[in-house]
């Protein structure tokens, strides 16, 4: 079945948890669809698990639009949202809209997140008018890791809590059709779940939000630069990668593959006219 916003809102209705990954590729993009994922996330995680980077800061649009355009390809069920990229949309109303808009036009997105509460509430209201689904993003907002200090739980004081707390019901009002919630202790994630009727997207925020998302690379072992506490490893793809390309070396070099399974035959009547 298509994972629609209509299929999102309806699941929390129904107290249906929801299952969120991010892919950045084709053939993983495939693999997920196919078994089912809700929704599929080109995150600007895309910074380090894929390009590299310290944090996401350095993601651009036209990196997004790239990844954008090869999971686009691959699903046929899941929701596709594509992450906007730091100062793609903190410009100006009119940037977010129109880069919002060259993600869903281009890059074959069917919505956008975005990182922010009250402060970016005009550019959501902006990106939904032009019929564009937002996903916000509250807590822990990597883009603004250099002013925020760090990649630390966001809302353990007070005065921390209220604001996250404020900023659900301001994206809710805006318009956005789901929040992710970051790196929030997990009272305060159930909480802001039961103050909005929109479905909270937990990572890092504990068992009560209406759906989860984790990034592809942690959660299948392959990236090792860092591992946050709310990682669950579900596979060590990294070891069994490790042990194939040192198993491919090995061959090669011993000259053990490739084997006759691997050739292409020529007949001897064709092989003979060239000696
Ligand atoms: O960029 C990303 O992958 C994200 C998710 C972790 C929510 O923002």
């Amino acid at each position: 079945m298509r994972n629609t916003i209509q299929t999102f809102r309806q699941a929390k209705e129904k107290n249906e948890k929801q299952a969120v990954l991010t892919a950045y590729d084709y053939s993983t993009a495939k693999i997920m669809d196919e078994a089912g994922i809700n929704c599929i996330l080109v995150g600007d995680s895309l910074g380090n698990v894929v390009l590299g980077y310290k944090d996401t800061l350095p993601v651009t649009m036209e990196d997004i639009l790239h990844h954008t355009k090869a999971v686009a390809r691959a699903v046929n069920n899941a929701l596709l949202i594509a992450d906007m990229p730091f100062m793609s949309f903190q410009t100006s109303v009119y940037d977010a809209v129109r880069n919002a808009g060259r993600l869903v036009k281009e890059g074959g997105a069917a919505g956008v997140k975005l990182e922010g509460g009250r402060e970016v509430c005009a550019q959501i209201e902006a990106i939904t008018q032009a019929s564009i689904p937002v996903m916000a993003h509250i807590g822990l907002v990597p883009q603004s890791v250099r002013s925020i200090g760090g990649f630390r739980v966001q809302g353990k004081n007070e005065e921390q809590a209220r604001k996250i707390l404020d900023a659900a019901k301001a994206v809710e009002e805006a318009g956005a059709f789901s929040v992710v919630v970051e790196c929030v202790p997990d009272r305060l994630a159930a909480l802001i779940t039961r103050s909005v009727s929109i479905p909270t997207i937990g990572i890092g925020a504990g068992n009560a939000c209406d759906a989860q998302v984790l990034v592809c690379q942690d959660m299948l072992g392959i990236f090792s630069d860092f591992k946050p506490k709310f990682v669950k490893q579900y596979a060590s793809l990294g070891s069994h990668m490790r042990q194939a390309f040192a198993d491919y070396i090995r061959e090669v070099r011993e000259g053990a593959f490739p084997t006759p399974e691997h050739c292409y035959d020529v007949s001897d009547e064709v092989l003979d006219k060239l000696y």
